[in-house]
């Protein structure tokens, strides 16, 4: 009998069965694919590794130049940049690995389901054996969309574009959001001709509307035509060698047995509650299976809620001050309401917004390139903060702690930053709030 079962090895499933051994649960975690899930395998490190190839192979083919730095005949071995990426994706799944292993967790390379409840403890089924378990934990995770659109079977998703080791002449991209954009943005660098169809009457989805308008004109510009309201309704007519489908992901709740133990689902997702409990005693859920967030960094807190509440030591999950990122070049980041939907939510907002030319560091770095900081007030709290320019990625976590601890404008002004940084634009920004 174990303590713990987890069904699913991504993000969720590995963090919480190292936090579930080291807390003195005896874990077994099923993976049937990779071991880090869709975003270590097939999603945002190999999209990263890649996108760093392309940055370097940018500056190298022109990019440079305005910083006194030429290079004759450079080259994006494609190939190559593929391999590294194959290698860096390996060391960081042996890592994990290795990481459980010392941990104490047991590793099943096989695809389980759920098989019903006896005694004391839920039983799984896992090739042809049953494991009793005295908790579940379900983290499969989420899988593409792939919407009734004629030809959608010769498209790719964002599995087989990470897979091309050949640059196409031209590709559409199908779905203007996170995954067309990085993709867009890797696929024109390494020189494709690349077009983004979007539905919607702007890209990036929930992104500052400014930001994203600021971010297609940036794309624009590099070569990337942009066709918005443009549901696409056969693949066909696109008329590129290859397409990529990123019109959204949804959870994976059929085929693991869910309705053995009686898990509730709605809107195509597990149920959970603050505590990351599913409504069936022992039996919790964490990552994209609640559709809740669907980002990695939310299925790790997920992932510690559901196992801090397992072993006795009540953890709430708080969905509020969750960052989002777009890792084009530049890039662009995002926590919390912009002005329009606060506006929509009827909270009363102000907005101050900063080009990021006030950041020395950045007009070091960012010749003849724009970018902008908004920060969204509700009175004296910040409630909102929106970015594009590099590298906003790593800028964005200051302003989700002073969002955590909300933090008053007079609190965050105290805040020192090292100088010169391009994160000081977020105190360049509390000044003119
Ligand atoms: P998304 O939800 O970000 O964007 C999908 C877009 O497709 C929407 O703008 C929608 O209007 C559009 N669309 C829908 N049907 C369409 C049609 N028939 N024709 C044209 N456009 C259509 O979804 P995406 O990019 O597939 O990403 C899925 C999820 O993966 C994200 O929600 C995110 O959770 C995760 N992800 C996060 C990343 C990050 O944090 N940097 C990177 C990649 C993925």
């Amino acid at each position: 009998m174990y303590d713990l079962i987890i069904i699913g090895g991504g993000p969720a499933g590995y963090h919480a069965a190292g936090l579930a051994a080291r807390g003195g649960l005896k874990t077994l975690l099923f993976e049937k694919r990779g071991l880090g899930g869709v975003c270590l395998n097939e999603g945002c490190i190999p999209s990263k590794a890649l996108l760093y190839s392309a940055k370097i192979f940018d500056y190298a083919n022109g990019g440079g130049k305005k910083y006194g730095v030429t290079c004759e005949n450079p080259v994006f071995d494609y190939a190559a940049a593929v391999r590294r990426k194959d290698g860096v994706v390996g060391r960081l799944i042996s890592g994990i690995e290795a990481s459980l292993k010392s941990a104490g967790v047991e590793i099943a390379r096989e695809r389980a389901v759920i098989a019903g409840k006896t005694g004391g403890g839920f039983t799984v089924e896992a090739a042809g054996t049953a494991y009793q378990a005295r908790n579940l934990l379900i983290c499969t995770g989420s899988e593409p969309v792939l919407p009734p659109i004629k030809g959608i079977e010769s498209a790719m998703t964002n599995r087989e574009c990470l897979e091309l080791t050949e640059v196409p002449m031209t590709l559409a991209v199908v779905g203007g959001g996170v995954i067309g954009l990085e993709m867009a943005g890797l696929f024109n660098s390494a020189g494709s001709v690349v077009t983004v169809y979007e539905a919607a009457d702007k890209i990036a989805g929930p992104f500052d509307r400014e930001i994203s308008g600021m971010l297609q004109k940036i794309y624009e510009k590099k070569g990337v035509v942009f066709k918005l309201n443009a549901a696409v309704k056969d693949i066909a007519e696109l008329g590129a060698e290859k397409t990529l489908v990123s019109v959204g992901r949804r959870a994976v709740t059929s085929g693991i047995g869910l309705e053995s133990v009686g898990v509730p689902t709605g809107r195509g997702a597990v149920l959970t509650d603050e505590f990351m409990k599913t409504g069936v005693p022992g039996v919790y859920a964490a990552g994209d299976v609640n559709g809740k967030s669907m980002l990695a960094h939310t299925a790790y807190r997920e992932a510690e809620v559901a196992v801090n509440n397992m072993l006795g030591r009540r953890d709430i999950m708080e969905y509020g001050a969750i960052p989002s990122v777009i890792y084009t070049s530049p890039e662009a980041a995002g926590i919390g309401e912009t002005a329009e939907s606060a506006r929509e939510k009827g909270i009363s907002a102000r907005e101050t917004k900063l080009p990021m030319q006030y950041s020395g560091r950045f007009m070091a770095e960012n010749e003849g390139e724009g970018g902008l900081c908004k920060l969204v007030w509700a009175g004296e709290r910040l409630i909102g903060a929106h970015m594009l320019g590099s590298p906003c990625s790593e800028i964005i976590s200051t302003l989700s702690a002073v969002m955590f601890r909300e933090m008053g404008i007079e609190q965050i002004k105290k805040i020192i930053f090292p100088h010169p940084t391009v994160a000081e634009i977020i105190k360049e920004a509390i000044f003119h709030a």
